[in-house]
């Protein structure tokens, strides 16, 4: 993140002498991204935050994969993942993964572990229900339509609330570099320009301290050579204060403004942020395309350069009218693989003039690989459901 914020107690000068009220020092830890040549946050912690007690190897979530090969566009019904008893974080699905980006499913309805992703940001957006994500930064309520960007390293966890599961897509950067808003809806200076379809007010991210009782405590940190549950010596959640431009943040589908025009708009203007490798976007509710002869579905497009990835979230989906994509579906159109419309959603879309649809996009400049849990809900049809198509057809 870009913009600079306070929250909590903090001394007038950094780096300097800051007491508690029994006389002892804050210890401070800078969280600087690019080795002190980029955005950072420093936290005022009670305690030394480097006591570690022990360390041990967890087995936590893989993502062994595989080639798309040969190659075909799939489709997943990731409800048919649906459990009991999982929690956000070790209860991931790993679904598709590239050298930049690892793609996760989770439904859960329990509290996870402390846990610090030490390898690159995540951005988790939240198909249905709701939770509280506690961090070192604070508390931040998000519910379904969030899409919620964690940076490296923050320690943080999951606390659903009770209802509907907590669904989510889990999008992990793997490569070096952050998820952040795109470079171009922001001024050389970092603040939205007036083109961006959102902007800071848009934005919401921890709004107070949470400070909880001293104690030592667990925590699941994740690196690339695994999983390590190091035990602190204290309680990471004892930050009085913080400033600084890298923290977690929520911002949710429903906010994003979409961009129209008379004929059909192209895909980054639907974007929402990029990853190193990867761009994440939004389709959300919008009127259709208003030159009279416009054809409101989308054109057929051969994505020579990136993988395809969509995550239909709530509403109609009208260009894959006639397949069997849901609530919950995701649908992999990679390269090599010319894709469009199904038959006669583009004559159906004729006269049209907006649509419900909700659904996030990943695009990313590797090919994906295929991961078990995405061969265990995959529909195996959907890759010849264009083929019903006929001359003249129009259903
Ligand atoms: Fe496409």
């Amino acid at each position: 993140m870009s913009y600079y914020r306070a929250v909590g107690e903090l001394p007038p000068k950094r780096h300097t002498q800051f007491r508690q009220p029994d006389g002892t020092l804050y210890y401070e830890e800078l969280m600087g991204l690019g080795g002190f040549a980029d955005d950072s946050a420093l936290l005022y912690h009670e305690n030394p935050p480097m006591s570690i007690l022990r360390s041990e190897r967890v087995d936590g979530p893989t993502a062994i994969s595989r080639p798309n090969h040969p190659l075909l566009p799939r489709h997943y019904r990731t409800r048919q993942l649906d459990g009991t008893g999982a929690d956000a974080v070790l209860g991931r699905q790993a679904l598709l993964a590239n050298t930049d980006v690892r793609v996760s499913y989770f439904a859960a309805d329990q509290p996870s572990s402390l846990y610090r992703n030490a390898i690159g940001d995540e951005c988790v957006f939240l198909a249905s229900g709701s939770a509280t994500l506690e961090t070192v930064f604070g508390r931040l309520s998000v519910r379904s339509g969030d899409y919620v960007v964690i940076p490296a390293a923050t320690t943080h966890r999951w606390v659903p609330d009770a209802g509907e599961p907590l669904r989510a897509l889990v999008i992990e950067a793997l490569g070096s570099g952050h998820i952040h808003p795109p470079s171009r809806y922001l001024s050389p200076r970092g603040q939205f320009l007036e083109h961006a379809p959102y902007c800071e007010r848009d934005l919401r991210s921890p709004d107070e301290p949470l400070t909880v009782a001293d104690e030592p405590a667990d925590i699941l940190v994740r690196t690339r050579n695994g999983w390590t549950q190091l035990t602190h010596g204290h309680h990471p959640f004892d930050v009085v204060g913080w400033d600084g431009g890298n923290y977690p943040y929520a911002l949710n589908i429903r906010e994003f403004e979409p961009i129209t025009g008379r004929i059909h708009q192209p895909p980054p203007v639907h974007q929402v942020l990029e990853a190193p490798g990867a761009v994440i976007c939004a389709f959300v509710p919008r009127k259709f395309d208003y030159h009279p002869l416009s054809i409101p579905a989308p054109y057929s497009h051969a994505n020579v350069d990136s993988d395809e990835v969509l995550f239909y979230v709530d509403g109609e989906f009208n260009s894959r009218k006639g397949s069997s994509i849901e609530a919950g579906s995701i649908s992999l159109h990679p390269s090599g693989f010319i894709h469009g419309p199904h038959p006669g959603a583009v004559e159906a879309s004729l006269g049209k003039e907006r649509t419900e649809e909700y659904a996030l996009m990943l695009d990313t400049f590797q090919p994906l690989e295929l991961c078990a849990s995405a061969d265990r809900c995959e529909d195996e049809s959907y890759a010849w459901s264009w083929a019903r198509h006929r001359a003249g057809s129009t259903s």
